[in-house]
Formats: structure tokens, C-alpha cells, sequence
């Protein structure tokens, strides 16, 4: 395992093998499981039972049988694990991880936004509030949200509330129309097309890979656009040598360090997600020793915004499918049927 030492593991003046061991024992005893979005720092990543996009950790949330699931992702991220496997203590070390742009949206924005287009069913990003769910009538990723789309019985469909993949998946289903809420990802739509034509200009051999969350200006820029496991199993399965990633920093470290034989760099400055980077193991071992920062879902919409998101595996996994292979990124550490 490779460790990685932050300032504030210097600061308290422990070193990273024993808040690591200190972690594992406090797993053990608690029975619980770590699962981490790849946009986490390093650290926080090796001592993950599963590390993947948003929905690698939806499914891996929804199988757990553990007790106590400690999500190290964003405040929504963990509301689905909540939503998806309700008897399970779920907790986010730092409650401070947000994400601005399901903030974006709120609960009367949306019914204002349903006004203006009757009868449209509403598809929302994973990316969105519990409440913005359960006022949605299908959920998305970035991996699945043209499936989902194309599967609906309706010419016109309100996608919320992420513009920049709402005009990519406009773009994959010519045939109908998409209602797109003005939302936006700050981190990925901080990248301009300049800051693109900097790096090509230094990397002209370069592949340019783009995620969806991007401003249509940036993805259109690239060579190939997809969700985060889509990106990493692009870039480790492609012939060349030189890549270009339009994405969050976490996602290009890890890349980095798992294709040590492969030159992947990024735009300047570093598109990095600050609300990703709260948790720490300092935060992890807070959470695990006090069940703190427990997440939880009002009552009165828990089923409506459950069902939001069951529906998106049922259109997009129905029984018996073998359409599970979405995470080509990282391999889980624990034994789980993905
Ligand atoms: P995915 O994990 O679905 O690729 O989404 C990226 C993201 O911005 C997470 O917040
Ligand atoms: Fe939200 Fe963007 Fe950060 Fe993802 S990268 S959590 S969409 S702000």
C-alpha cells in the first residue's frame, strides 16, 4: 500500500500507519465498510473497501451487508447510500462535503422549472438532493444518462440540474427534446477551451478526454468524452502514451499512480473539487469511534426518492441483465458481487 502523508497527519504529529491501523481495528469492530469516491485524496482512497464513481459506490452501498457504511464521497453520494440500504448506519466524516452544484437546485426551483414544461417527465443527476429526487421521476450518473433518457416514453424530457451533461446527452438522443436546468459543476466548468489549447499546444501528441460535466465548449474540444470509470478504462486500454484529462484532480492522481507507464496531466490551474477533499483519517477514525455525522432523509419523501433511484437501475439493469460492468476503474479490496 502506498501511503500518502497530508499536512494536517504532520500537523498532529501521528504518523499515517497507525491512523491507518487505528482504522482497520475500529472497522473491524464496528463492522463496517469505507467507501470512497475516486476524487478523494490518495490516502483516503487506500483505505477504501471500494473505491469508484458515484455509481460503483451506489451499487456497492445498496449490497453491503455491513453495519456501518462510512461514505467518503459528498453529502448526496451519501444520501443514496442511505436511501438505497435504509437499515445502515451511514456516516460522512466531514459534513462539510457538499456539492455546489446539486445546490444549485432546490426543491422550488424544480416545481417552478415543471411548470414550464407540463407533462415532461423529470430525470435527475445523481448529482441532486434527496428532495430533488423525490420530485424526479428517474435518477442518472453520467455513465448511464443517455440509457435512461433514450428509455423514456416521451418526446420531451426535463433533465436537471447539470447543463453540461445535460447538452451532451441532448446531443446522444437527437430525438427529443431536453429541457436542461441551468446548473454546473464549478469545478469542471473552471477548465476553458484556452486552458485546452495550452496543454495541446505543450502535449500534441496528447489524447484529450473530457467528462461530460464539462462546459459543451471544453468536451467539444475532446477526443473522447465519458463518465469517470468510462475515462479510466479509455485511458488504460488505449495504445497511446500521452493523455490530456478534462476532469477532476483526484481522478488524474489516481491515474497517474495506477499507469506509472503512461504520461496523464491536466489543465492549469488544477481543476480540483475542494468540497471532495474534506475527509481525512483523522475525520474517518471521528466518525467511526462516535457513529458521528450520521446521514439521514426526511421520512415523508425517503420512499419517492428511493424509488427515483431504483428506477434508474431497473431501466438501466433490468433482472437477470449481467450489465454490471460499469466500474473499470480500481478494484474493491472486499469480496462483493458488484
Ligand atoms: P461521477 O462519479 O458519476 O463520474 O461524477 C462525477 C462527479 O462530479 C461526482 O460528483
Ligand atoms: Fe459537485 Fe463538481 Fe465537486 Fe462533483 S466535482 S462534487 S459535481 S462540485
Amino acid at each position: 500500500m502506498v501511503l500518502h502523508i497530508t499536512l494536517s497527519d504532520l500537523k498532529k504529529g501521528r504518523d499515517v500507519q497507525s491512523l491507518v491501523q487505528e482504522i482497520q481495528e475500529l472497522k473491524k469492530e464496528k463492522n463496517a465498510v469505507i467507501i470512497t469516491h475516486i476524487y478523494q485524496r490518495l490516502e483516503v482512497q487506500d483505505i477504501a473497501d471500494q473505491v469508484g464513481d458515484s455509481l460503483a459506490l451506489s451499487r456497492f452501498a445498496a449490497k453491503t451487508d455491513a453495519d456501518i457504511i462510512v461514505f467518503c464521497g459528498v453529502h448526496f453520494m451519501a444520501e443514496t447510500a442511505k436511501l438505497l440500504n435504509p437499515k445502515k448506519t451511514v456516516l460522512l466524516p466531514d459534513l462539510q462535503s457538499g456539492c455546489p452544484m446539486a445546490d444549485m437546485i432546490s426543491i422550488d426551483d424544480l416545481r417552478a422549472f415543471k411548470a414550464e414544461h407540463p407533462g415532461a417527465p423529470v430525470v435527475c443527476y445523481v448529482n441532486s438532493s434527496a428532495a430533488v429526487k423525490a420530485e424526479s421521476d428517474v435518477c442518472c450518473t453520467s455513465t448511464n444518462a443517455v440509457q435512461v433518457v433514450k428509455s423514456l416514453d416521451s418526446k420531451e424530457v426535463i433533465f436537471v440540474p447539470d447543463k453540461g451533461l445535460g447538452v451532451w446527452v441532448q446531443e446522444q438522443v437527437p430525438g427529443k427534446k431536453l429541457h436542461i436546468y441551468d446548473g454546473f459543476c464549478p469545478t469542471h466548468y473552471q477548465i476553458t477551451p484556452k486552458d485546452v489549447f495550452v496543454m495541446r499546444e505543450k502535449y500534441p501528441d496528447a489524447v484529450v478526454v473530457a467528462h461530460p460535466e464539462c462546459d459543451p465548449e471544453v468536451w467539444r474540444l475532446a477526443d473522447f468524452v465519458g463518465s469517470t470509470s468510462q475515462i479510466y478504462k479509455f485511458v488504460s486500454n488505449h495504445e497511446k502514451q500521452q493523455f490530456i484529462i478534462l476532469s477532476e484532480q483526484g481522478l488524474v492522481a489516481r491515474m497517474q499512480r495506477d499507469m506509472k507507464h503512461k504520461t496523464i496531466v491536466t489543465t492549469f490551474p488544477l481543476p480540483l473539487c475542494p468540497n471532495m477533499k474534506y475527509h481525512k483519517l483523522e475525520s474517518i477514525i471521528e466518525a467511526l469511534k462516535n457513529n458521528k455525522n450520521k446521514i439521514e432523509v426526511d421520512e415523508r419523501i425517503f420512499n419517492k426518492a428511493a424509488s427515483t433511484i431504483t428506477r434508474m437501475f431497473e431501466v438501466t439493469e433490468p433482472k437477470g441483465s449481467t450489465n454490471s460492468n460499469y466500474w473499470e476503474g480500481p478494484k474493491t479490496q472486499v469480496k462483493v458481487d458488484l
